[in-house]
C-alpha cells in the first residue's frame, strides 16, 4: 500500500503515520526527518536546506524531489510506504506521478490554525529517533526521556510561535491546493483531526479501513 498524509504543520501527519506503518509494517518517509538528519550531518543538502526551514519556507522542489526519488527506491519501499510531508506542492505531486507510482488513498488530517498553533507549544521530539511526543495529548512514560531510545526530548527549532505562523502562511498558500488535487483524482480521505489524540486515530485507521 502506498499512501499519502497530508496536512498543515502539526496536524498530526507524523504521529499517524508511525501508527499505521506500524499497523501495515511499511516504512514511513518523512521528508522533515530526512532534511532534519540532512542538517545534523552537515551535508550539502543540509547547508542548503537550513536556513529554508528555520524560517518555516518550503526547501526548493528540486532538491526534495531528488531526495525523495532516492529514497522511493530503496529496498524496504518494495511493499509499500508512507509518505509524510511530501508532496507539499503540485510541482512535487507531478514529480511523484512522472516517478510512476500509484497511490492508493491520500489522508487529509484537517486541523483548524487556532489548535495547530496551541498544539506546537508542547510538542517534544527525541533528539535521537525522531519520535514525536506532547507535554498534554502524548506524553513519554519516561517523562524528559524518549521511551524507544532513552535520549533527551528537545523543542523543535521551528515549533517557536513566529516560525509556526510562517508555517501555516505556506501551509495555505503552496499545500493546502493539493487537497483539490488529489480530491479531483478520487483518492482523497478527510479526517477531522480532534483534541484527543485517540479519536483521529481511530478516524484515520477507518479511513483506510485498516
Ligand atoms: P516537517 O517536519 O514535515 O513538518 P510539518 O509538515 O510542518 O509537520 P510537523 O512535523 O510539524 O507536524 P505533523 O503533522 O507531523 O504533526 P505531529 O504528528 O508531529 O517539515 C519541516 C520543514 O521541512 C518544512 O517547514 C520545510 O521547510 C521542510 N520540508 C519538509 N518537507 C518538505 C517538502 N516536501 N518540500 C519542501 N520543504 C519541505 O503532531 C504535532 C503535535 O501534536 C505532536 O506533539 C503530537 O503528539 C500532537 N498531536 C498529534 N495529533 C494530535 C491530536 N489529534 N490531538 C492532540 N495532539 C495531537
Amino acid at each position: 500500500m502506498n499512501l499519502i498524509f497530508l496536512g498543515a504543520p502539526g496536524a498530526g501527519k507524523g504521529t499517524h503515520s508511525a501508527l499505521v506503518s506500524k499497523h501495515l509494517n511499511i516504512p514511513t518517509i518523512s521528508t522533515g526527518d530526512l532534511l532534519r538528519a540532512a542538517i545534523k550531518e552537515g551535508s550539502a543538502l543540509g547547508k542548503e536546506a537550513e536556513g529554508y526551514m528555520k524560517r518555516g519556507d518550503l526547501v526548493p522542489d528540486q532538491l526534495v524531489i531528488d531526495l525523495m526519488r532516492e529514497r522511493i527506491a530503496k529496498s524496504d519501499c518494495k511493499d509499500g510506504f508512507i509518505l509524510d510531508g511530501f508532496p507539499r506542492t503540485v510541482a512535487q505531486a507531478q514529480a511523484l506521478e512522472d516517478l510512476g507510482i500509484g497511490i492508493d488513498a491520500v489522508v487529509n488530517i484537517d486541523v483548524e490554525d487556532e489548535q495547530i498553533v496551541k498544539r506546537m507549544s508542547g510538542r517534544r521530539v527525541c533528539n535521537g529517533c525522531a519520535a514525536t511526543y506532547h507535554t498534554i495529548y502524548k506524553p513519554s512514560r519516561t517523562g524528559e526521556a524518549c521511551e524507544n531510545c532513552g535520549l533527551t526530548l528537545v523543542i523543535r527549532e521551528d515549533d517557536k510561535p513566529e516560525t509556526v505562523s510562517a508555517r501555516l502562511q505556506v501551509y495555505h498558500e503552496k499545500t493546502a491546493p493539493l487537497i483539490a488535487y488529489y480530491e479531483a483524482k478520487g483518492n482523497l480521505q478527510t479526517v477531522r483531526g480532534r483534541e484527543e489524540l485517540e479519536e483521529t486515530t481511530k478516524a484515520v485507521f477507518e479511513a483506510l479501513s485498516l
